[in-house]
């Protein structure tokens, strides 16, 4: 029975909140298996506006069970932020429809301030991170000193390893950065109290998916960022640090990956990139301007402005592949009405050759200057079609010129930020 992933083709902020709410309709289950709080999901319903940092975005649903796999960083403070402020806008957050893996790790203040520290040390080198502790988070992962969401239930376990691991790094912040150490009585004291408001979510998460599974409900897996800034096929240095496709799903969400049987990527109809990195169709003047205008084109987590550019069918046909995914889905065509023209690269040009595929090492990225392919724009306004047909035939046309030059089918496109604003194209739920 039906397990979906869905996930960013570009370099996050492609629209998953606002999709995965909707196909959330037909899933009994949705499950975020990494990234954290870095992530930042953005659904409209009507004149509600929800950003969601690390809860998943079938909460709005009432009839969906939402899971936090073992892939996620979680940081318990802002969790409990996002529940509360859920909660206080009638939205129902409880046991029963949010689950949090025992086995996730868990992002701590002294994640977030090294995170800052260790920006500002890398100076002009910087990646551009959110500040939200991330890289700090997975690294003690996989260096085997960090706690985890099951640490946080037992007080006197809890206070040990914090009190070893604080020791290390209050002497990173004190003796490399030169900045005031944490003060470990006052940390140790609000992890515990935080384990215990978590207590009524903490889940089995992995036994969960596979039990829903295994009694045939269906599952939709929401990527956070975007695959190129996936930490082994992305944009390396300039990544997140988790594996951002379907690629993730058997490790973030402890789920067989051949139980995953429909995949599905979105990417705007144009690019966006917040953070630095190479971003070969980055548009620095003022068709860029206007496009981040017309798209409103800001950070939902940190309200940095975002880099923008024409459509990359490099990038995103490489995304594509990368997940093995079935088709995509594109959104923001809106955004792109009153352009003369629309333009995407098709190829790129490095020193005297050209090349169709993702270069994939950094030197080569940086030198890749785009060969687009420009069409006609349109004029009309696109947020109240619904029907392909109903499209203005020069928007029709870019869109089918994007499904061929990337080379997989565009399975629904969407034009606007509301649940209602997309048109059908093709199949998106497994059968
Ligand atoms: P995510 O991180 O992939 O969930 O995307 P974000 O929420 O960070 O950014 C997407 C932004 O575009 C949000 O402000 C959405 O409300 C908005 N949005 C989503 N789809 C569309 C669309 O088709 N057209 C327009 N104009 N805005 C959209
Ligand atoms: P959603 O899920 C866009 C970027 C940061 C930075 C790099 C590393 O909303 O699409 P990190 O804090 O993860 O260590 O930062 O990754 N980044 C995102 N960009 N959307 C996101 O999430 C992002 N999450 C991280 O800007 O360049
Ligand atoms: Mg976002």
């Amino acid at each position: 029975m039906p397990a979906l992933s869905v996930f960013g083709a570009q370099w996050g902020d492609e629209g998953k909140g606002k999709l995965i709410d909707l196909l959330a309709r037909e899933a009994d289950v949705v499950v975020r298996y990494q990234g954290g709080p870095n992530a930042g999901h953005t659904v409209v319903v009507g004149h509600e506006k929800y950003v969601l940092h690390l809860i998943p975005s079938g909460i709005l649903n009432p009839a969906t069970v939402n899971l936090i796999g073992n892939g996620v960083a979680v940081d318990p403070m802002k969790l409990l932020e996002e529940i509360d402020g859920l909660r206080a806008r009638g939205v129902r957050v409880d046991g029963g429809n949010l689950r949090l893996s025992a086995l996730a790790h868990v992002i701590f203040e002294h994640h977030r301030v090294i995170d800052g520290l260790s920006e500002r040390w890398r100076g002009e080198g910087r990646i551009g991170t959110t500040g939200r502790g991330i890289g700090p988070c997975y690294a003690d992962k996989a260096a085997r000193v960090g706690l985890r969401v099951c640490d946080l239930l037992e007080p006197d376990l809890c206070r040990s390893r914090l009190r070893a691991a604080l020791a290390e790094k209050n002497a990173l912040i004190e003796r490399v950065h030169g900045e005031k150490p944490l003060e470990l009585d006052a940390q140790l004291d609000r992890y515990v109290a935080i384990g215990e408001r978590l207590r009524p979510f903490v889940a089995d998460a992995g036994a969960e998916a596979r039990a829903a599974h295994r009694a045939k409900k269906r599952i939709l897996f929401e990527g956070a960022q975007g695959a190129m800034l996936d930490i082994d096929a992305g944009t390396y240095p300039f990544v997140t640090s988790s594996n951002t496709g379907a690629n993730g799903i058997a490790a973030g969400a402890c789920f067989p990956p051949r139980w995953v049987d429909r995949v599905v990527g979105i990417a705007k109809a144009y690019t966006t990139r917040v953070g630095e990195g190479p971003f070969p169709t980055e548009l620095s003047d003022a068709t860029g301007e206007r496009i981040r205008k017309q798209g409103n084109e800001y950070g939902s987590t940190t309200g940095r402005p975002r880099r923008c550019g024409w459509f990359d069918a490099v990038a995103v046909r490489y995304a594509l592949d990368l997940s093995g995914a079935d088709g995509w889905i594109v959104t923001n065509l809106d955004v792109l009405t009153g352009f003369p023209e629309v333009s995407a690269a098709v190829r790129y040009r490095i020193g005297s050759g050209e090349v169709r595929d993702w270069p994939a090492q950094l030197p080569s990225i940086d030198a890749a200057r785009p060969v687009y392919q420009s069409h006609p724009g349109w004029t009309e306004d696109l947020t109240g079609v619904r029907r392909y047909e109903d499209l203005p035939a020069a928007a029709r046309s870019y869109v089918e010129f994007l499904e061929r030059e990337v080379g997989a089918p565009i399975l629904m496109i969407s034009v606007g930020p509301e649940r209602d604003q997309v048109i059908q194209r093709g199949r998106i739920q497994p059968t």
